[in-house]
């Protein structure tokens, strides 16, 4: 639902280096006119600068399911990205699993046909694994927009450290997350 004419956009992070670069992107899309929350799985949250993300966007970074008696206190999302998605969320997501509060919004979000664009991480060698190549067939078959595609955006090796982060495709996301703004507000 958008808030002050603002379509509500929720940024998921996994369990990689790239999430500690969420500050910068989430001001991007706030830039591109997106109102702008942050989830994250339990994995995430020792990459990231939650504070940080949470004076930017207005919303404590969540995540975990609430309690029953406690308010739900993120805006409902219109469209989401995963930056970044592990091999472990993509399988999970594929598999219909909902054991974090990401994978639980993400799931919903496909049963109601949301736009989700995600930018999976694997290493090289985790992205030859067949549970993996079957998961992402399966999520692009159900409309998630999966920037998936080692020739074009190069994956990291095993026990690469921290120059892994510097091969996200951070502008081509930004250039994709474009497209789906022009969309969500023309619709
Ligand atoms: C320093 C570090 C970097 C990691 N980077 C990645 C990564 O880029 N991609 C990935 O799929 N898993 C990566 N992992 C492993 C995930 O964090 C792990 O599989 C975790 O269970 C993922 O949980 P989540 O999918 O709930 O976030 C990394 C782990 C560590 C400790």
């Amino acid at each position: 639902m958008p808030i002050d004419g603002q379509p509500v956009l929720c940024v998921v992070a996994c369990g990689g280096r790239p999430a500690a670069d969420l500050p910068a992107f989430v001001a991007q899309m706030q830039t591109a006119g997106w109102h702008v929350c942050v989830v994250a799985t339990p994995s995430a949250l020792k990459f990231m600068d939650c504070d940080a993300l949470a004076t930017l966007t207005g919303h404590a970074v969540r995540y975990d399911y609430k309690q029953p008696d406690e308010p739900d206190v993120l805006p409902q999302p219109e469209a989401f990205i995963i930056a970044p998605a592990t091999f472990n969320t993509i399988n999970k997501m594929a598999a219909g699993a909902s054991d974090t509060l990401a994978l639980g919004m993400l799931n919903e979000a496909i049963g109601m046909g949301l736009p989700i664009i995600a930018v999976p991480t694997p290493n090289v060698a985790l992205a030859r694994h067949p549970a993996f190549q079957a998961s992402v067939k399966a999520l692009r078959s159900w409309g998630v927009d999966l920037m998936f595609d080692p020739d074009r955006w190069p994956l990291p090796t095993p026990n690469m450290g921290p120059p892994a982060a510097g091969l996200f495709p951070w502008a081509d996301l930004v250039h994709a997350a474009t497209a789906l703004t022009e969309a969500t507000t023309k619709a």
